[in-house]
């Protein structure tokens, strides 16, 4: 049954290439979210474990017919979704050679190639991001955990005995800091690392939703005189709900004058810093003691792939080193001591994720990187003029990257809000809110597009994310036709 000889491989391999391209020549017509049930999912795929066997395309057939029907369309050029992109096609492909050699990048014994190619590929992104030589990094399974591995990283350059000691011998709460806007794996890095999320200072956001740094300078004195142990600032490029960039050569100033770690977290603007005209706006962000940037967001491979860079790449060995009798860490060739990667993170075993991105930055170059993000951030300018241009719609966040806010919020509710007094104005708020839920569920089932809606100060917003290299002008006036059709149903259903 398991049939390893060269013929099978090639034809198993030629029969999930045929899916892939059939998929991916229907990917403009199909529905974007699968319209499905959880129950007919389940219904669809129940089954005992399989004693015996059956034939590799017998399986193959049972994933086009109970698997590739009820999955979302991500990589639809009409997916307009939570930072999660169109992977390109060589990253696909090079997912499947990476399985196939199966290296593990934790130790350098076990990946000669894999591990200097991700080392290669680290230093070509500190490289852009303004990194001198002494930067490293490592790759983690997502934006989550590379924050978690910055914030590890700023508790122990703040605190180092805690490694062995544990936080019970401090005493004192160490609090962290970032903008309202900040990703809730921050909350989450706060929690796993035992600083307790109630620890996480959440700063508030300006009217263009970036960190109010008064307020932050504030927040750390008052710390400070409670007797707090600050640790870390998080500035983060690229928000998650409008894609909003804090100002972070402040925030490096801050950083410095207080004596914190300054983590960036560009898990999603990291990217950006290969467009020339968004470069200027992350200025700072080469003054981070640690930036996160997510390769499964714009720079477009598929799950899973995060990074956590380094300023001072030591570092990452200071804090993880560990050193098992069980795995070789120098060459048996010459002595000397390898690169391994489990010692400069969080994770032991770890497949080859850099390998996608190499081959996608070898292929496509950062040329091809610059222009697309250009395009999608100008695509995004394109919606936002065509909302300002409507009575019925109104902008909710400004267009700073490829992330755009609005609401309906048609002119018979505007008029009847400005001679409304406070209780009248509080219906209406919530009136707008649900409708503009309502509306993203419309659209939803329709198939035809998919969004997700986010709040901004308590205003419901429709979010648009243009993260597929696919996405056309003709997608962008596509999807506002849709929006505007949906939309008056979408109030008349709430006001019922
Ligand atoms: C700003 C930001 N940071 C971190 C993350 C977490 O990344 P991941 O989902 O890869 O863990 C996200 C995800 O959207 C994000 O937008």
């Amino acid at each position: 049954m398991n049939n390893w000889d060269r013929d099978h491989i090639e034809a198993l391999g030629r029969a999930v290439s045929r899916l892939i391209a059939d998929h991916w020549a229907k990917l403009d017509e199909m529905n974007v979210f699968p319209g499905v049930t959880p129950q007919e999912v389940e219904r669809a795929l129940q089954a005992p474990i399989p004693e015996r066997g059956s034939d590799a395309h017998e399986v193959l057939r049972e994933f086009q017919e109970k698997i590739l029907p009820y999955c979302m369309t991500i990589p639809s050029p009409n997916y307009y979704g939570l930072l999660n992109p169109t992977p390109t096609l060589i990253s696909i492909f090079a997912d499947a050679l990476a399985s196939a050699l199966n290296q593990n990048v934790g130790a350098w014994g076990h990946s000669p190639s894999a591990t200097t190619v991700e080392k290669q590929v680290v230093r070509w992104l500190c490289d852009v991001i303004g990194y001198d030589e002494n930067a490293l990094g490592t790759f983690t399974s997502g934006g989550t955990m590379a924050n978690v591995t910055g914030l590890k990283l700023a508790l122990h350059a703040c605190l180092p005995h805690v490694a062995e000691q544990g936080l019970t011998s401090v005493g004192r709460p160490v609090t962290i800091y970032v903008s309202e806007e900040g990703h809730f794996s921050i909350d989450r890095a706060a929690d796993v690392l035992g600083l307790g999320r109630a620890n996480v200072r959440k700063i508030p956001a300006d009217d263009r939703f970036k960190i109010d740094v008064r307020r932050l300078v504030e927040q750390i004195e008052r710390d400070q005189r409670e007797g707090r142990i600050p640790c870390a600032v998080i500035g983060v490029a690229g928000t998650t709900s409008t894609g909003a960039i804090d100002p972070l050569n402040e925030l490096a100033d801050i950083a410095e004058r207080f004596g914190l770690w300054f983590h960036v977290d560009a898990a999603y603007g990291g990217a950006a810093v290969l467009s020339e005209s968004v470069r200027p706006r992350l200025v700072g962000i080469s003054r981070a003691d640690s930036i996160t940037v997510d390769p499964h967001k714009w720079f477009f491979v598929p799950f899973a792939a995060g990074l956590i860079l380094v300023k001072e790449g030591k570092r990452l060995r200071q804090t993880f080193d560990i050193h098992p009798a069980y795995i070789p860490q120098r060459s048996s060739l010459t002595g000397e001591e390898t690169l391994n990667f489990f010692q400069h993170g969080v994770l032991g075993s770890r497949r080859f994720v850099g390998l996608k991105l190499w081959m996608s930055l070898k292929h496509l170059g950062t040329e091809w990187y610059a222009n697309v993000i250009d395009r999608q951030i100008e695509l995004c300018r394109y919606l936002a003029r065509r909302v300002e241009d409507h009575p019925d719609f109104e902008a909710c966040a400004p267009v700073e990257l490829g992330i755009f806010c609005f609401r309906y919020f048609p002119q018979t509710l505007r008029r009847q809000y400005a001679e409304a007094d406070a209780a009248r104005r509080h219906q209406i708020d919530q009136l707008l809110n649900e409708t503009n839920l309502r509306l993203q569920i419309l659209v939803e089932q329709s198939g035809k597009a998919w969004f997700s809606t986010t709040l901004l100060k308590g205003v419901r917003a429709l979010r648009i994310n243009i993260l597929s290299y696919l996405t056309r002008r003709e997608h962008i006036d596509r999807l506002f036709a849709l929006i505007e059709e949906k939309a008056p149903l979408a109030l008349s259903q709430v006001e019922r």
